[in-house]
């Protein structure tokens, strides 16, 4: 993996391996049970009607996607062009466009979404000012009365607060034996990005501001630690107001 190479394009090479969904996710093996449970959680957090237009940032394989489709009028993914080409082999459903591109540098066909999810995507982003400039896009593209997911947000505060428990400890020596059965093709190399972003509290609270700003109702909110990250992630929900 070349050092130069953004989080975006390693996904892109990811999409086109021969790997488990799972891990083309960002995830490892061990968390596919895990994995499964994102759908339920986002049904519950996000409460989609049947007249609802959705639009997922970083489909990746679909995990929101596709099952949000059965549930809403139509539904828009954005991802790079290899998960793009997967997913329409894979499933073909008259009320799913899928579009290429880097949010929000990608022409999408409306403006007025009613349900916006970005799970598990803007620590991939390669700076704080692609972070806020995405979180912004995405409440811009929000119809009023509609609702925005930004799941999966890792904070570095959270964690250190967990591991310093004592079922943060017994937690972290399971996941060292589980991280140990591990291949080589099952890490998750993520390039470092030149410009690290610091997921922590810090930066949960500024993107409630963003949202906050943007005149949203933001609110955060806990994840269920069964979910793969669910000790050390959270999430934030927002509703732009009609
Ligand atoms: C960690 S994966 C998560 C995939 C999926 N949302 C899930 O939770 O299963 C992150 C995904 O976001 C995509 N991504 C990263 N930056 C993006 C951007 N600016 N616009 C659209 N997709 C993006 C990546 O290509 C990758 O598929």
């Amino acid at each position: 993996m070349p050092s130069s190479q953004t989080q975006f394009e390693y996904y892109s090479t990811l999409a086109n391996q021969d790997i488990s969904e799972t891990v083309k996710n960002g995830r490892y093996p061990f968390q596919e049970n895990a994995e499964r449970r994102i759908f339920p959680d986002a049904m519950r957090k996000l409460a989609p009607k049947p007249d609802d237009i959705l639009l997922d940032i970083g489909f990746g394989t679909g995990t929101i996607l596709v099952p949000f489709s059965f549930v809403v009028r139509e539904a828009y993914g954005v991802d790079n062009a290899n998960a793009v080409t997967n997913l329409s082999r894979t499933c073909s459903r008259p009320n799913i466009t899928l579009l290429a591109g880097e949010f929000p540098n990608v022409r999408l066909p409306r403006d007025d979404f009613t349900l916006i999810v970005a799970y598990s995507v803007l620590h991939v982003l390669p700076s704080r000012e692609a972070v806020h400039e995405f979180v912004r896009a995405a409440a811009d593209r929000l119809a009023p009365g509609g609702r925005v997911l930004l799941g999966d947000i890792p904070n570095t505060d959270l964690k250190n607060r967990y591991q310093a428990s004592a079922v943060g400890r017994e937690f972290e020596g399971e996941w060292r034996k589980q991280m140990e059965t591990l291949s080589d093709d099952e890490m998750i190399r993520a390039p470092r990005s030149a410009d690290p972003v610091s997921f922590d509290d810090r930066m949960s609270m500024d993107l409630m501001l963003d949202l906050r700003g943007a005149g949203l109702d933001a609110y955060l909110l806990r994840q269920d630690p069964d979910l793969p990250f669910g000790n050390t992630r959270e999430d934030i929900i927002a509703t732009k107001r009609d």
